[in-house]
């Protein structure tokens, strides 16, 4: 059964994932009608729409997904047939020190989407209709080392507060569909990195870190397993699932592409020690750009790696089987590892105002009271 978006509703959509997805869309589809609806947390920034915000097919709507009034009068004002949810709280190390917010956002918050949706899709007059819900493969907590990747079936065993409340955001998704028959679809995905992605996840917090001298903090030994993914692939996995997904079903996103923490962090500080020792952004601009980086005084970015207290709860391991996601709607990643990185990390280095502007605000306050 295939479904044909003309006008989408982007929850989420000034965030990391969200933000990408409305630029692959427009490049995909232009002309289609796209809507933002985003509460500009410490993690949004509308500077990530800035090449959408002129375009008079976009609109931007600062508002909390908890409203219901407002989800329901722009569903219905603006004919949207297609809801793509990306807001939440999304961070671990928040979650275990708050774990409030990310119940009250994911959870409360995806209700009131699932019940605005249902009003205005089924109740006013059954209309088409598509609701995606991305979630993550953290709703099936750790894996042991030699244990398969998480397919669809795989038992929920969320292990943070951030996990438990996607996992029980999911179970709302799921019965709105069997319960009410809402045209519901679930993606649970791996590991993200690319452009625009908050500098309190992994690899832009390795690649600031390293660019202003400051520490790369390892939590516990490193050797925690991640499966990442470039965002646009995750992005091309939730286009073909809104498509050709069929309704009520889940489908898990991975790009087979399983690192340890430490290995990620020692393979950036090589691309940055490259950086600087070569010509492609030149040595010496780069010397002069980031005077507090280690190369500047003849060290190697692994030098700043600094083994800390490990995270609560921690997972060993999350590794994903996207076996249904290929085999039905035809999925595959189109980059690589190798190239991914490498696009990311010129990405930073070339928006150094987008990442500074960011960590300005809230969130340096925040780390300054949790991590002092
Ligand atoms: P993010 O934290 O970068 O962005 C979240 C966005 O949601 C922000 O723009 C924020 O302002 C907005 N938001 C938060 N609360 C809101 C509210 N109450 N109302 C309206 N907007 C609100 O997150 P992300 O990394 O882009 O993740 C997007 C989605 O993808 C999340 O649902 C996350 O669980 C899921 N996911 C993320 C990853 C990953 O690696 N980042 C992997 C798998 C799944
Ligand atoms: P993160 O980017 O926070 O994503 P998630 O917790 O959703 O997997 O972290 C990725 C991995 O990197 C995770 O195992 C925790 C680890 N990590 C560190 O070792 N140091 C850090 O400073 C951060 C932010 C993460």
């Amino acid at each position: 059964m295939s479904h044909q978006p003309q006008r989408i509703l982007v929850t989420g959509g000034a965030g990391f994932i969200g933000s990408n997805f409305v630029h692959f869309w427009r490049q995909s589809y232009p002309g289609s009608r796209v809507l933002v609806l985003d509460a500009l947390t410490y993690a949004g920034n509308r500077a990530s729409l800035r090449a959408a915000e002129s375009d008079p097919d976009f609109r931007f709507v600062h508002g909390d997904i908890r409203d219901y009034d407002l989800v329901s009068s722009l569903l219905r004002q603006e004919r949207i047939d297609t809801l793509i949810h990306f807001a939440a709280e999304s961070h671990v190390d928040r979650s275990i020190h708050g774990p409030d917010e990310f119940l009250d956002t994911n959870i409360i918050g995806t209700h009131v989407l699932l019940k605005a949706a249902k009003a205005v899709w089924l109740d006013d007059g059954p209309c088409p209709h598509r609701f995606h819900h991305v979630s993550t493969d953290e709703v099936y907590g750790t894996l042991t080392p030699d244990a398969p990747p998480f397919s669809e079936g795989h038992r929920y065993a969320p292990n943070s507060p951030y996990a438990a409340s996607k996992a029980a955001s999911d179970h709302l998704v799921r019965a709105y569909h069997e319960t009410y028959g809402l045209e519901v679809t679930t993606s649970n995905c791996s590991n993200n990195y690319g452009p625009y992605q908050f500098p309190e996840k992994l690899i832009p917090l390795v690649i600031g870190n390293i660019l202003d001298g400051r520490p790369l903090p390892i939590y516990g030994d490193g050797l925690q397993i991640r499966d990442w993914l470039y965002v646009d692939d995750h992005n091309r996995g939730i286009d073909l699932v809104l498509r050709q997904g069929r309704p009520g079903e889940t489908y898990n996103i991975g790009g087979n592409n399983e690192w340890t923490n430490i290995e990620i962090v020692r393979l950036i500080c090589r691309l940055v020690d490259e950086k600087f020792a070569g010509s492609d952004f030149g040595g010496k601009a780069m010397r002069k750009r980031f005077p507090r980086a280690p190369q500047c005084s003849g060290a190697k970015a692994e030098s700043l790696i600094t083994h800390v207290k490990d995270r609560l709860g921690h997972d060993r391991r999350y590794a994903v089987n996207a076996g249904r996601i290929s085999a039905e709607v035809g999925y595959a990643p189109l980059e690589s590892f190798e190239t991914g990185i490498r696009k990311t990390l010129d990405w930073y280095l070339a928006n150094e105002e987008w990442w500074r502007s960011v960590m300005d605000g809230s969130y340096r306050k925040w780390v300054e009271l949790n991590y002092a």
